[in-house]
């Protein structure tokens, strides 16, 4: 039997390139070797205040932005977490074996707090352990994810041994699976701060996948580097040329030496032209797929159906495990 790997991606915004580099580029690259389930967890997605109408549109567009990045919906069980009801019933369960301690520590928890003063709800407050329950209800292995779910993955761990040392093995503890490159991509404008898809104060900070060539072009040119006119990694005091050279080498697939080497001699402006070219090349087939997969809502609605009642069976048989062990009643 291959092994499980299971990953989400919130439907907040769209895709942009720290989320392929740091997780959908490499999640393409385990379908064949492994049972991979990738989630769009709109119910995670919900802990900030959304537009119904936008919030639907951008799930099914998020769906459909996968399958352009390369997951093959034959390959991968690829559905929405709110077509499997399970998440939220393990979610429950599992908050009955989290602390209020453990969330406390939770730095997402706490930044977003400080970003969304005006709505500091549970569901924020929880949202590791429906990210636990994601997890465990289809005995994963392996959780591929980029640096900022490091912490999230500790916790689904320590939870899954409690409940495994009351009740016996219920669950796979699973491991995170962070690249070694590019699993923290940071700003464009501000390189003390990671780069992300629900940015709102300045979009020339991220680079989306649906972006426009000269959208790309010109966001890359305007990236913040540096005054010495070196192209060398050293994240701790070149962060700009240093985030530069990690999207071009993940995008290339080569390292950040060869990089280095490529580069040697020539100016920022060459090596900004290069990346915004190395991103423009990646692009453009996602989005000449995402555009005919976004008009096929028939060929859409089939493979959500199909991919969701797949989840949903494999999940019902740890719901069901889960229930058995800590004494619920069934019918
Ligand atoms: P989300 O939607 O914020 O991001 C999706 C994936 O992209 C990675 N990522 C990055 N990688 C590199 N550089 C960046 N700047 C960057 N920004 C984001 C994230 O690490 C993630 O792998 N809580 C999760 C979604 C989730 C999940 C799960 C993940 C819900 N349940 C269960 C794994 C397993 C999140 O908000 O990802």
């Amino acid at each position: 039997m291959k092994k499980v790997i299971f990953s989400g991606v919130q439907s907040t915004g769209t895709l942009m390139i720290g989320n392929y580099i740091g997780a959908v580029k490499n999640w393409a690259r385990m379908q064949d070797e492994y049972d991979c389930i990738y989630c769009v967890v709109d119910y995670h997605a919900l802990t900030v205040r959304q537009e119904p109408a936008a919030f639907k549109e951008n799930a099914r567009s998020m769906f459909a932005l996968l399958i352009a990045a390369g997951l093959d919906p034959d390959k991968n069980t690829l559905y929405f977490q709110s077509q499997v009801s399970a998440h939220a019933e393990l979610a429950w369960i599992l908050n009955c074996f989290t602390y209020a301690g453990e969330l406390n520590r939770m730095t997402q928890y706490k930044e977003k707090s400080q970003r969304h003063a005006d709505n500091i709800n549970a569901g924020l407050y929880t949202y590791p352990v429906l990210m636990a329950a994601d997890i465990l209800l289809y005995q994963a292995s392996l959780v591929p994810v980029g640096e900022d779910q490091k912490q999230h993955l500790e916790l689904c761990r320590d939870v899954a041994l409690r409940f495994n040392n009351i009740y016996g093995n219920v669950f796979t503890v699973p491991e995170a699976h962070i690249p070694q490159m590019g699993a923290r991509i940071m700003s464009l404008q501000d390189t003390d701060k990671k780069m992300s898809k629900s940015e709102t104060e300045n979009p020339n900070n991220v680079i989306f996948l649906l972006d426009p060539p000269e959208t790309i072009m010109k966001k890359c040119k305007r990236a913040v580097t540096d005054s010495d006119g070196l192209i060398k990694f050293d994240t701790a005091n070149k962060p700009g040329i240093s985030n530069l050279l990690t999207i071009y080498a993940c995008l290339k697939d080569i390292s950040t030496d060869e990089c280095e080497k490529q580069f040697a001699g020539m100016g920022y402006g060459a090596l900004k032209t290069a990346v915004g070219e190395a991103v423009c090349e990646t692009v453009a087939p996602i989005k000449k797929k995402y555009d005919m997969l976004i008009s096929d809502a028939a060929y859409l609605d089939e493979i959500c159906i199909k991919n969701g009642n797949r989840a949903a069976k494999a999940a019902a048989e740890t719901l069901d495990r889960v229930k058995a062990a800590v004494g619920i009643n069934t019918f």
